[in-house]
């Protein structure tokens, strides 16, 4: 399947946003949020810089960008109201490393990021599209991996989390079946990624009894 033909990985609904995030959005878009529409700077991949795909609250990139401040950090989000949480935190925080893409991260990766771009890729608890009609939809499949693959430096990190058991079992059999990647243990990581915040997703997955599961792999071609 060519990636321009796949289905999207979401599905946009009107949430609830607080007057805080709809502050944040008002005051903040301008500052924080990228435009889709136009290429990545190349000198992205001239510096160390990470990408949070579906950054939900936005827990994960915060911690990023405060930890490694001289990182740049993208972070990728369909929702208003994540992106309002994010904007809101990274202005309480002063910071000025992080950026976000509100849009599909697919397309954008594909025709807007320079190969050889990223020193880290996080994607934690991706949508889980439970139902099997529905497992078109997850977004690490084969040519998802192969695109990430692209836009990681040799010798990066891609770091994947999930609370669905099915879901990470196929992405993982995928992943090993590739001689582009390396497993990486826990205790190799840079102390920033092992000490990582609690993200809400993650206490709900918790709360409802699901068991977490990780896969940290380094790009070696
Ligand atoms: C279950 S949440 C996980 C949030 C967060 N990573 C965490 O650990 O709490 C998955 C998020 O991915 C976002 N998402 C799904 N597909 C996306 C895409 N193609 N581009 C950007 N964001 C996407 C969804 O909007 C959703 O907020």
């Amino acid at each position: 399947m060519l990636i321009q033909d796949r289905l999207k990985s979401f599905v946009l609904r009107k949430g609830r946003i607080t007057s805080n995030q709809k502050r944040a959005i008002n005051e903040l878009w301008g500052r924080f949020v990228i435009d889709g529409s136009r290429n990545l700077e190349s000198s992205w991949a001239e510096k160390p810089s990470a990408l949070d795909i579906g950054f939900g609250a936005g827990e994960t990139t915060i911690h990023l960008a405060k930890t490694k401040p001289e990182m740049s950090v993208l972070g990728a989000e369909v929702y208003l109201s994540g992106i309002g949480s994010l904007l809101s935190k990274a202005d309480e925080e002063s910071l000025n490393n992080i950026s976000i893409l509100n849009e599909d991260v697919v397309p954008f990766l594909k025709e807007r990021v320079p190969d050889d771009c990223f020193n880290l890729i996080l994607m934690f608890y991706p949508d889980p599209w439970p139902k099997r009609k529905h497992h078109k939809r997850r977004l690490l499949q084969k040519d998802f991996i192969d695109l990430l693959n692209k836009k990681l430096k040799v010798g990066s990190v891609f770091y994947f989390k999930s609370d669905w058991e099915h879901y990470f079992q196929e992405a993982s059999k995928l992943l090993f079946k590739n001689n582009e990647w390396r497993v990486i243990e826990k205790r190799e990581l840079e102390n920033y990624l092992v000490d990582l915040p609690q993200t809400s997703f993650e206490r709900k997955a918790l709360a409802s009894g699901r068991k977490l599961n990780e896969l940290i792999l380094e790009k070696i071609i």
